[in-house]
């Protein structure tokens, strides 16, 4: 087996500030939680996901399935948090409708709010879609009484870097998630192995 270590911070952001919201772009709109859209944030996160770093550093992400699996068990948690989870769609018929970005948020011990999955679909990126979710879910982590926000994010990803450090997140922490990965066996071990 071959470990890759990857840098992550956890970084914080205080609530108490005063914080203007973002507009969305025209023909974009915020579709709060309810339960019959659960697919639709895991479709949304597998899409936002499927090519991206933080899908080598977390399988889960690069595949449907997990995705569905990682929306039940970020639904299952006690703190999870309605007021805290949107996604963001286009278009206004069934034929139309997209489903372009999906967040969500728990409430943990301390009166923090954790920032499950930030994802935006490609195709949406850089029109400040991003932004205008992380700021959704901080209205919803203080509408709830919650002090500060939380994090974690693969340090090599810039653009998500960007995003979180001008909506003043601070790390707090540094941390490494390994990925083990097996080794590719040699052609003739494989010839072998198969005699
Ligand atoms: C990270 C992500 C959520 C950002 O969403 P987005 O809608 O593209 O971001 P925004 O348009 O709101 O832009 C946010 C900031 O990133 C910057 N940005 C956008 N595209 C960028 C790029 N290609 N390179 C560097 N910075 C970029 C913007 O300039 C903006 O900064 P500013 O406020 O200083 O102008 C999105 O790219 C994404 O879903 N990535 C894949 C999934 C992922 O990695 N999620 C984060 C997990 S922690």
């Amino acid at each position: 087996m071959q470990s890759t270590y990857f840098k992550r911070f956890r970084m914080e952001a205080d609530l108490g500030l005063a914080q203007t919201a973002s507009a969305l772009p025209p023909g974009y709109r915020f579709v709060a939680w309810n339960e019959a859209m659960i697919d639709a944030h895991a479709r949304t996160k597998f899409w936002a996901f499927r090519d991206e770093l933080d899908a080598i550093v977390f399988s889960c992400l690069g595949s449907l399935d997990g995705c569905r699996r990682l929306m039940r068990e970020i639904r299952g948690k006690s703190g999870f948090l309605p007021a805290a989870t949107w996604l963001i769609a286009r278009g206004s018929t069934p034929e139309s409708l997209q489903w372009c970005g999906t967040i969500q948020g728990v409430a943990e011990k301390h009166g923090v709010g954790m920032i499950q999955n930030v994802g935006i679909v490609p195709g949406h990126c850089g029109l400040g879609l991003g932004r205008c979710l992380v700021e959704r879910a901080l209205a919803g982590f203080r509408m709830h009484g919650l002090g500060r926000a939380g994090l974690e994010v693969t340090v090599d990803n810039a653009r998500a870097m960007r995003l979180y450090q001008r909506l003043g997140f601070r790390r707090t922490h540094t941390v490494y998630k390994v990925v083990e990965a097996a080794t590719p066996q040699p052609a003739l071990e494989l010839a072998g192995s198969m005699l």
